[in-house]
């Protein structure tokens, strides 16, 4: 059952054995396989993604419809999206965890507030979980609503829609995403994304920072799950028949590897200029995990929720 490997992983004593923990960095061709990717599509190279020829993509064989895209991001990629994830998709309009606190004036917002003070930062820090975009989604309801929409970033849109073609669906476009931010002690407990009018669309789940143990089950809360380990610049897409897999996250580990950082010079000066406030998010994402989950609401050519038609 779904919650017996979700309390197996999330054990610390006795720590859990990772042996049988997908991970695609040493494919195990009697689980997994190799899918090419629709190179006819070239936006790639935009969007802090390398070329396309050179992506690593995989699915598992028992779960059809879930693909694996192997970091396909350059080093200042990482950087652009993590800082994009930390600073910017944190605040308004964007809604998150912390707006029922009350902890900000109008003119204030967490990650302004976390630089100014080292005080307030150590609090103020881990206490952000989620930031929602585009078609808010409502954690009670579970239901969109046309008065709770503000506008999508267009370098996300664009982003998936260029994924989305990599993988070989030519219509897909980004109305609403979840950011997830978790520290070492997080965890996000087993669901269905289901809330979605075009469930047959993909749901795409973009991960920076620390290692997660991802698990991914059936359709019931009763089947089995498969873990995987997802890494900075992990992308998971889930469509077909794995779109409503039950899943979640029962682990961060520390990372094995930092490809947010730059090694050479060069990419450093660049990097300085681009984004002035990288030491301090750079010291956040070594000990957090974020993750873009992207996805569609309405059924193509649909153009609001209040309009079932076509
Ligand atoms: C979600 C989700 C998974 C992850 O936001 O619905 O499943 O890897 N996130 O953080
Ligand atoms: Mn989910």
């Amino acid at each position: 059952m779904f919650k017996d490997f979700f309390k197996y992983y999330k054990s610390k004593e006795p720590p859990p054995d990772f042996g049988a923990v997908i991970d695609f960095k040493k494919p195990d061709y009697s689980k997994v396989r190799n899918i090419l990717p629709d190179v006819n599509e070239d936006e790639g190279v935009a969007q802090g993604l390398k070329p396309i020829k050179e992506w690593k993509i995989y699915g598992i064989i028992s779960k059809p419809g879930l693909i694996f895209i192997e970091n396909p991001f350059t080093t200042l990629g990482q950087q652009y999206w993590i800082t994009r994830c930390v600073r910017d998709y944190s605040s308004k309009p964007n809604k998150t965890n912390l707006d029922l606190h009350n902890l900000f004036t109008k003119h204030e917002n967490w990650w302004d507030e976390c630089s100014n003070s080292a005080e307030r930062a150590r609090t103020l820090l881990p206490k952000l979980r989620w930031a929602t975009l585009g078609y808010h989604h409502n954690w009670d309801t579970k239901e969109y609503s046309e008065n709770a929409k503000d506008s999508m970033p267009e370098d996300m849109m664009k982003l998936t829609r260029c994924l989305a073609k990599v993988a070989s669906f030519h219509d897909f476009k980004a109305e609403s995403a979840i950011v997830n931010y978790y520290r070492m002690n997080s965890t996000l407990s087993g669901h269905t994304d289901h809330s979605e009018v075009d469930c047959e669309a993909p749901l795409f789940s973009v991960s920076f920072g620390q290692t997660a143990i991802f698990l991914i089950g059936g359709l019931l809360r009763e089947d089995p799950a498969d873990a995987i380990f997802i890494r900075s610049g992990d992308i998971v897409i889930m469509s077909k028949s794995s779109r409503l897999r039950y899943h979640g996250v029962p682990r961060i580990l520390a990372a094995d590897s930092t490809p947010w950082e730059s090694e050479s010079s060069k990419d450093i000066t660049q990097m300085k200029e681009k984004f002035s406030d990288w030491d301090r998010i750079k010291s956040y994402i070594c000990e957090s995990r974020v993750n873009m989950n992207v996805r569609q609401v309405l059924r193509p050519g649909q153009t609001s929720l209040d309009n079932n038609s076509p």
